[in-house]
């Protein structure tokens, strides 16, 4: 019988076998598996969750539920910049709301929705962990903690323009942030790749743009 992923990237294809070799449980393996196929297909489509149901014996529905449960499996396209805005209660304290509605003006892009050119997916999240640092928002994941609306404003147009392919958190918050909640110690040399957000050990990079792993 033919693998369920055959038609993905050969490198993808590579990744699926490294991550299923390194479970004894097939089936522990639906979460990484589900994030490569977000990678592959886009976002968490039908047909990713159903080839991931076949490389580890789970029923689609036992994959659509662990897909659902986490918000940081997108079920629909995300843009090229997945901008998260923490709305919880230390950054709701220090003006998140403004932040979202600075986020929301620049990018013209909605709460929850993505712009037609796919650049842009605008969320509020809740914490994200750098409540020291309130207000934080993340770009795919990277952090830019102290930001103000006019901050967060300037990071947005930064990124329509540059439109960098790596998007580097320590860059961003050089360049956009405020106080940090504490200092990350050594600099992160990867970033965050788009247009999905990715972060290691199951690869930063598309293939072809190195360095994944
Ligand atoms: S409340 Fe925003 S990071 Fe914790």
């Amino acid at each position: 019988m033919s693998s369920p992923i055959a038609h993905w990237d050969p490198e993808y294809q590579r990744r699926a076998a490294t991550i299923v070799e390194r479970y004894p449980d097939v089936r522990s393996a639906v979460m990484p598996l589900l994030y490569l196929a977000s990678l592959h297909h886009g976002h968490v489509t039908e047909e990713a969750m159903e080839e991931v149901a076949a490389l580890t014996g789970l029923t689609a529905a036992q994959v659509q539920s662990v897909a659902s449960f986490y918000t940081m499996y997108k079920r629909e396209r995300v843009g090229r910049y997945l901008v998260s805005v923490c709305t919880s209660i230390s950054c709701f304290l220090r003006g998140a709301d403004e932040v979202l509605a600075a986020v929301e003006g620049a990018t013209g892009v909605v709460d929850g929705e993505t712009d037609d050119e796919g650049l842009f997916t605008v969320e509020h999240v809740e914490c994200i962990g750098a409540c020291g640092g309130a207000p934080a928002l993340q770009v795919n994941y990277e952090f830019v903690e102290g930001v103000t609306p006019a901050k967060a404003a300037e990071l947005c147009r930064w990124l329509r323009d540059a439109r960098p392919e790596v998007v580097l958190g320590d860059e961003m918050q050089l360049l956009f942030g405020g106080r940090p909640s504490f200092d990350p110690g050594a600099p992160e040399p990867e970033g965050a790749i788009a247009p999905v957000p990715a972060f290691g050990p199951y690869g930063s990079a598309r293939p072809g743009t190195g360095g994944g792993r």
